[in-house]
């Protein structure tokens, strides 16, 4: 029996919808939510995803900075960019694209944005948040995969669940808001032993590699009736994948995210609505 395509461009609508009602209530007091990006070199992929969250931000009425920066700038130069961004009061989020090139320090930049400007949930502060059940800013595919949970009804209750990535904006965040709903969850990553074993031990699989090259998430690793979410997505000869076939792993799954136009719309959207929580956050202060 072939399974239940979680399709992520109808989800991510219905959180736009809604995100834009909050934005018109937003222009009423007169306050017009606004996102700084920061993107910095020539990475194709990176320049493609910000122009994504550019034209998403457009279509809900969220206002833009756009900082392009050139590949050569130093840690010092970029701090002070932030600096100037978190006490710009008229920049309700900040996003620094990801990856950063090589010379600068991720932790550096990413946890020098102001907490109630961090739209993808990265400083220690909402990271810790999270850990702690409290989280306001949560990133944003973690908090996009959740959207898709619920929009299909999928109890995690004592489910038992593989991740398959251990970063920073997916695997951890993703770890925390799993367990908060009662799952069993394991995370692997490039050092794991007997990944299929695991694998088909799991009522759900996501799965967030991203390289071909170095995992496929072929149908014979899942059991029958497991959900699987594709977080992954490169190029592979010319073609835009994920870490698994989605017209195969369909075939054996109960549900499962295409790629594209599954987990990457979810991103976009949930980056909207972080925008618009920031933006309360940021109005609460301004309040006080
Ligand atoms: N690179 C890939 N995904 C993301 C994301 O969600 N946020 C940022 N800042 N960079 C990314």
């Amino acid at each position: 029996m072939v399974g239940i395509k979680i399709d992520g461009k109808i989800i991510a609508q219905i959180v736009k919808d809604r995100v834009k009602k909050e934005i018109s209530e937003f222009k009423n007091q007169g306050i017009t939510p606004c996102l700084a990006t920061i993107l910095i070199g020539n990475n194709p992929a990176s320049a493609t995803y910000v122009k994504n969250k550019h034209n998403a931000c457009e279509e809900v009425g969220i206002t833009t900075k756009d900082h392009k920066l050139d590949e050569t700038i130093t840690q010092h130069e970029l701090n002070k960019i932030i600096d100037e961004l978190n006490e710009d009061a008229s920049v309700n989020g900040i996003l620094v694209q990801l990856p950063l090139p090589k010379h600068l320090n991720e932790f550096d930049t990413t946890s020098r944005i102001s907490p109630v400007k961090d739209v993808d949930g990265l400083t220690p502060h909402n990271a810790g948040l999270l850990s702690m059940k409290k989280a306001k800013l949560v990133a944003c595919t973690p908090s996009g995969v959740m959207e898709m949970f619920d929009y299909h009804h999928i109890d995690l209750e004592g489910k038992d669940i593989v991740l398959i990535n251990r970063s920073n904006l997916v695997g951890k965040p993703l770890y925390h808001l799993l367990v908060e709903k009662n799952a069993t969850v394991i995370t692997c990553h490039s050092k794991t032993k007997n990944i299929e074993k695991i694998c088909h031990s799991a009522d759900i699989i996501i799965t967030a590699v991203g390289d071909r090259t170095k995992f496929i998430l072929t149908p014979e690793m899942i059991k029958e009736n497991a959900i699987v979410i594709d977080v992954g997505i490169s190029k592979f000869k010319g073609e835009l994948v994920g870490d698994c076939d989605y017209e195969k792993i369909i075939e054996k799954a109960s549900f499962a995210t295409p790629v594209p136009g599954g987990v990457g719309p979810m991103t976009v959207a949930m980056l909207l609505k972080n925008t618009i929580i920031a933006t309360s956050l940021g109005t609460q202060i301004g309040r006080q």
